[in-house]
């Protein structure tokens, strides 16, 4: 008998080691990874320069607290806030905790303008995390249940329904509005080009915060180093984990104007946030950015994978919609796709199913013979779920 929680439902795989978009299992199988650890591992497995500044880092420095200055942390926040065009860092170890940061500086925004209950707008669909104050963020009801009394005043509006939001216009209980750019784990949920500056309109006129999560959608994944910059704005708060660390633990939240004025000694913190290690590794990744044309591969694959899936998908019935952005892709199916993670797993591919959905979060190093191996698999996996 196990002796871990039941909270999780694994596949029958383990794996034990990985280099670039591969991992090999304990019989030393081979599988291509479609899913980065869930968008996780963009620079792919053991990567080399990420490995040296693991090794290096563990052997001088692991952890000291955050009473005193951390270099690397400083460091960090210079550069992170250098790419976003933000002012301020804070560092925790997930994208959870990254969103309880952003979710309390909205609540002291509220509460330095006399609010008595602030209220944060969030999307139905979205995700946001499994702590107390992020799964009543999310909007999902799967996600809450069973954990009443949830966090209250989250009020929940339709993704990419600029009319929901505008209801709230004039409304001064409002303090915030919290969406991802993307929706992830609902299954690639792309809203219209202009409905991130529509959202913003609405923050600015009415002094609300506009908080993106790009949590998942952040450090490459969907061909801009944040998903937002495909709008040219700048959110009050952002907040990234999974890539930033591309499978050390860590979150950060950014902050932008005055939204970087509300934390004071004191009224946060996290015991291992952007410790030596963990910040050491993000910055080895912006180096990695900046010096192999990441993004440039993302937008080449990316186009390379949408031709190919649309003309080779486009007599299937049993596909409804494709959607991708970068190398974040959803394939829609009105078929039954209960078995299709096993069916995928059997035939050496990682993906994930969500709702009708399959979706892929591939390693953003991915080449194009790994991408052609990628379409080969998914495309029989669709064939054999239409027969
Ligand atoms: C958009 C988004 N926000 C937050 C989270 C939660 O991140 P973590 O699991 O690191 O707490 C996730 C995880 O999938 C996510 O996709």
């Amino acid at each position: 008998m196990s002796h871990l929680m039941s909270n999780y439902l694994p596949l029958d795989v383990t794996f034990s080691s990985g280099k670039g978009c591969w991992l090999t299992d304990d019989k030393g199988q081979q599988y291509l990874d479609c899913l980065s650890g869930v968008g996780v591992v963009n620079l792919g497995h053991c990567h080399p320069t990420i490995t040296k500044a693991i090794i290096e880092q563990a052997s001088t420095l692991l952890h000291t607290s955050n009473w005193y200055h951390i270099e690397n942390q400083e460091l960090l926040a210079d550069r992170l806030c250098s790419v976003a065009n933000m002012d301020k860092v804070f560092f925790g170890n997930s994208g959870a905790e990254a969103n309880e940061a952003a979710i309390k500086i909205a609540r002291l925004h509220g509460q330095n303008k006399g609010v008595e209950n602030p209220i944060i707008l969030t999307a139905n669909q979205s995700f946001h995390g499994r702590t107390m104050a992020t799964l009543s963020a999310t909007g999902n009801s799967k996600v809450q249940a069973g954990f009443a009394p949830l966090v209250s005043e989250f009020i929940h509006v339709d993704f990419n329904d600029i009319d929901a939001i505008k209801t709230f216009d004039g409304n001064s209980s409002v303090v915030a509005v919290m969406l991802e750019p993307i929706q992830g784990e609902s299954g690639v949920i792309i809203p219209d080009d202009d409905y991130l500056n529509n959202v913003q309109s609405i923050c600015n006129s009415n002094d609300w915060l506009l908080i993106l999560d790009e949590v998942q959608t952040g450090i490459g994944r969907t061909g801009q180093f944040f998903a937002h910059q495909y709008n040219n704005i700048t959110p009050d708060v952002m907040t990234l984990a999974k890539g930033l660390g591309n499978g050390i633990p860590i979150g950060a939240c950014l902050t932008k104007g005055a939204a970087s004025e509300l934390l004071m000694p004191g009224t946060h913190g996290s015991t291992f946030g952007g410790n030596p290690l963990a910040t050491k590794v993000s910055l080895s990744i912006l180096d990695v950015f900046e010096g192999d044309n990441i993004l440039d591969n993302v937008n080449k694959q990316s186009a390379y994978i949408h031709s190919q899936l649309s003309a080779a998908l486009k007599d299937y019935s049993a596909v409804k919609e494709i959607r991708i952005k970068g190398l974040m892709i959803a394939i829609e199916l009105n078929v039954d796709c209960s078995t299709l993670l096993q069916n995928a797993l059997d035939d050496k591919i990682l993906i994930n199913i969500t709702g009708n959905s399959i979706r892929m979060l591939p390693p953003l190093i991915i080449k194009k013979d790994e991408v052609d191996i990628m379409l080969e698999k998914v495309i029989k996996l669709i064939n054999n779920a239409s027969q």
